[in-house]
């Protein structure tokens, strides 16, 4: 189905486009100012207490504190969590662990969104392997991303990717508009199997951010804190995270700086 209208996924303004860039430099920045103490015996609460200081050092807010009931400043997901890992001081960090980080951030009232994975000490081979697809399946999402294409295409392609490489695609959480809120118009499947197509046009921001999975597609919310999302069979997850603009002329990534942290 298409969308209705157009009227639903906002068309920014350069102005705003401006904004969400200042807002996604932040949250990239916020990634690489953490990378450092991602050690070994390291908490998860250290981490976000760290990205907490950063962020509000740099006039900004972390958009997930409070968000709901999410009680933290980042989500920080170990090995089998999926995403949304509640940062707490029981889950200390060990050597091959493999942890994403997925930063928020609200600068002066603009929203920017990414997140990325990093690796504690040396990790093995098959983990290496996993985050390099998942990372893939991220790029070929983000080629599909130029004006007059259609969004569905986003997660056909990722999917394809993921199956090649005998991956699955988490189809509970989807990329999202972005920009002005934190969660807007349109969904953005990550896989083929998107309920509302749209066409892009220059102006549209979202983010894309598939969470590919070592085994089973499935995943399930932990029940003491009703936020961390986890694969059923306790397999591997990795998940890399862009706010994107479609622009005249294709596409900028507006958290364009988490690139320079990707190491497999
Ligand atoms: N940053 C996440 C995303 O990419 C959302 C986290 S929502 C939270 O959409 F409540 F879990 F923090
Ligand atoms: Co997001
Ligand atoms: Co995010």
């Amino acid at each position: 189905m298409a969308y209705e209208s157009a009227q639903k996924i906002v068309i920014k303004t350069p102005e705003q486009i401006e904004g969400i860039r200042k807002s996604g430099a932040l949250a990239a920045a916020t990634l690489a100012y953490l990378k450092p103490f991602v050690q070994p015996g390291v908490t998860t609460i250290f981490l976000d207490k760290k990205c907490k200081e950063f962020v509000l050092d740099h006039h900004a807010l972390p958009a997930t504190l409070y968000y709901k009931t999410f009680p933290a400043s980042c989500c920080t997901s170990v090995n089998d969590v999926v995403c949304h890992g509640v940062p707490n001081n029981t889950t200390i960090l060990r050597e091959g662990d493999i942890l994403n980080i997925d930063v928020t951030t609200i600068y002066n009232g603009y929203f920017g969104d990414t997140c990325t994975m990093f690796k504690v000490g040396n990790i093995s081979e098959y983990a290496s392997n996993m985050l390099k697809i998942a990372k893939t399946c991220l790029d070929e999402g983000v080629k599909q991303c130029y004006s007059g294409n259609k969004l569905s295409n986003i997660g056909k392609s990722i999917e394809k990717y993921a199956r090649s490489q005998g991956c699955s695609v988490v189809f509970e959480f989807c990329g999202h508009g972005v920009g002005l809120s934190f969660h807007e118009e349109p969904e953005v499947s990550h896989n083929s199997e998107t309920h509302r197509d749209a066409i892009l046009k220059p102006g549209m921001v979202f983010t894309i951010e598939p969470m590919i999975n070592a085994g089973k597609a499935r995943t399930k919310i932990d029940k003491w804190d009703h936020w961390t999302a986890r694969t059923i069979d306790g397999k591997l997850s990795a998940q890399y995270e862009h706010t994107i603009c479609i622009t005249e002329s294709g596409y900028e990534l507006l958290t364009g700086d988490m690139e320079k942290l990707v190491e497999f």
